[in-house]
């Protein structure tokens, strides 16, 4: 049987730099080419091949694709709905080209298996139910990001029924993670929050107090990607992308939790752009069908993630 050959694009970034240890873990270093168009972290470039890749060039990427012989891609590189509203076409050129640039490769190159792509709960709008957002649901997103991610499912899902390209999604809620800063995220403030406190006692935050969002530890983003990929297709229901959602918290929620461990740390609410694009995300996620389809179960509630979160960075902040 020949061995996979993972492709990772983005492996620099805050998914990235955890999924590539996690798949070299699994498949064996050798067996996972990291890429980014920046250069990633020691433990990523020291530990299996790495190189940098341009996923906007799609020349040099069906060459590596063809050299290496790679079976499975990853793309997870993207620009965040923060950032893409500074810059709202050439973030959906990037977000969208690079995405077709995948799959047109995948529907030419026979010995592509299978691809992952992100998608995100920004693919929801104000006019969606906004609590236990089903899996199907009026989408009419508001930020040129949700919009891309949501033209995105169409063309996996198009892909998927009209070439047979198994492409494999979920919408993740917003990550939290010690090791990679995500960088032009809505979801960010959860991580930021925690650096802020370790290093000032204190953070302003940009979303408003009590505006809900769904939240998931990497571990488990990790663990459900893990999970995904490995179920066999015929017992997978969804082409387009499937809802996962995690815990559901408001900026007051962190703070009273770090408060606990952190009986200084202060805050203050200075909402900006990003306030509006929190307010038209769901608060919670049903993600019923990922739990029957291929085992979505997260595990790390908050209590246990700002334990986490506390003790990583403040190791990494001695180093
Ligand atoms: N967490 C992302 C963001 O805030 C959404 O997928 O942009």
């Amino acid at each position: 049987m020949r061995k996979d050959k993972i492709l990772i694009i983005g492996a620099a970034g805050q998914i990235g730099s955890e999924l590539t240890i996690a798949l070299r873990k699994q498949y064996g270093a050798a067996q996972v080419f990291a890429t980014d168009i920046k250069m990633a972290g020691d433990d990523i470039v020291q530990g299996g091949p790495f190189q940098i890749l341009d996923v906007m060039n799609d020349k040099m990427l069906i060459h590596f694709i063809i050299r290496h012989k790679i079976t499975q891609i990853y793309h997870l590189a993207a620009v965040l709905s923060g950032n893409a509203e500074k810059l709202p076409i050439q973030a959906w050129n990037i977000n969208m080209d690079s995405l077709l640039n995948i799959l047109e490769i995948a529907r030419m190159v026979d010995h592509i298996k299978k691809v992952f792509w992100p998608s995100s709960i920004a693919v929801f709008g104000p006019t969606t139910q906004k609590k236990n957002t089903p899996q199907l649901s009026v989408m009419e997103p508001t930020t040129v990001y949700g919009i891309a991610k949501l033209a995105g499912e169409r063309w996996c899902e198009y892909y998927h029924h009209k070439y047979g390209i198994d492409v494999r999604s979920v919408r993740y809620p917003g990550l939290i993670s010690y090791k990679t800063e995500a960088g032009g995220g809505t979801t960010d403030y959860a991580v930021e929050i925690y650096f802020e406190a370790l290093q000032e006692e204190y953070y302003e935050c940009f979303i408003k107090k009590d505006t809900a969002m769904p939240f998931l530890f990497m571990s488990d983003a990790i663990d459900a990607t893990l999970k995904l990929m490995e179920t066999p297709e015929h017992q997978l229901s969804i082409h387009s992308s499937y809802n996962i959602g995690g815990y559901s918290h408001t900026p007051e929620d962190f703070y009273n939790n770090i408060k606990k461990h952190i009986p200084s740390f202060r805050i203050d609410y200075n909402p900006d752009f990003r306030q509006a694009i929190a307010a038209s995300w769901p608060d919670s996620i049903d993600d019923q069908l990922s739990r029957r389809d291929w085992g979505y179960d997260p595990k790390c509630k908050l209590e246990e993630m700002t334990k986490i979160m506390l003790r990583q960075i403040k190791k990494q902040l001695k180093q």
